[in-house]
């Protein structure tokens, strides 16, 4: 593991980092609900989270005692509540929506309920009207309860990010200056024909992810733990991922050496 104060890089086989990751984010969950009685995650998309979300569908054994008696903690599920980080433009039960992946891999799977659950309205036509809608959703619920004013921002417990071979996250990319510059909207609509599927997204911008307390970037693959390594190191600063420092927070990079 290499550290600073507030960053964190985890390497390993799959089995290894999925499990490390799951392990974090149980616990982060009940550091959360203990310290504010919620636990708000954002969901990443894309393929990597796959295996992660299985797996933190099944919860974590605390220690090799709990182990070998089959003896798992769980997510605390009714004190959790869902987001996500970037959507595509396509319906809910889109083979290509990330709000379909972690429906199929993790939230058919466990007992969160359907009320807590906040998918990101990408299907519809206008993405400004769709970002305005998802940024009036965060600002309702962390304004009840945060008491934040207006021009704050929210304050997720936990926001997991992939990591593409251009340093995009969320859908956040490179050639797109505007998204990255954005400084007060917390959602915002961006049309990317290079992204893989090309197509009209909705993203948090880098002040929504940035205010969160934990941001777990999770990636698989040779090339991409190089690129995590150069970005945690700051010898890439060029890429959108790098521009991913929390205001308050910390950073975990959890990286599959394929
Ligand atoms: C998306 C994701 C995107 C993803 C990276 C990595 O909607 O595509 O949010 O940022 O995390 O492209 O994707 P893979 O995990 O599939 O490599």
């Amino acid at each position: 593991m290499d550290n600073a104060s507030d960053k964190f890089f985890f390497t390993g086989t799959e089995t290894e980092i999925t499990e490390q990751a799951v392990a974090f984010i149980i616990a982060e969950a009940y550091r959360a609900v203990s310290d504010h009685g919620r636990f708000s995650l954002v969901l990443a998309g894309g393929n990597s989270p796959r295996s992660l979300y299985r797996q933190l569908a099944k919860g974590v054994a605390n220690n090799e005692r709990a182990a070998s008696k089959g003896e798992r903690t769980f997510m605390p599920w009714k004190k959790t509540w869902l987001f996500w980080g970037d959507e595509r433009s396509v319906p809910a039960d889109h083979q290509d929506s990330n709000y379909q992946m972690a429906r199929e891999t993790l939230l058919s799977q466990v007992p969160v309920p359907e009320t807590h659950i906040f998918r990101m309205p990408a299907e519809q036509d206008d993405g400004n009207k769709a970002a305005r809608e998802y940024e009036e959703t965060l600002r309702s619920f962390f304004i009840a309860r945060d008491s934040l004013s207006e021009q704050d921002f929210p304050i997720f417990d936990l926001v997991i990010l992939g990591l593409g071979d251009d340093g995009h996250t969320a859908s956040l990319f490179p050639d797109n200056a505007e998204a990255l510059q954005e400084t007060e909207r917390w959602v915002v609509s961006v049309s990317e024909p290079l992204a893989k599927p090309p197509g009209k997204r909705l993203t948090l911008t880098l002040p929504a992810i940035n205010h969160a307390r934990n941001v777990l970037f999770f990636t698989i693959g040779r090339e991409k733990a190089g690129l995590a390594k150069r970005i945690f190191s700051a010898e890439e600063k060029g890429v959108p991922a790098s521009r991913i420092v929390p205001v308050n927070g910390k950073t975990f990079w959890f990286t599959v050496q394929l």
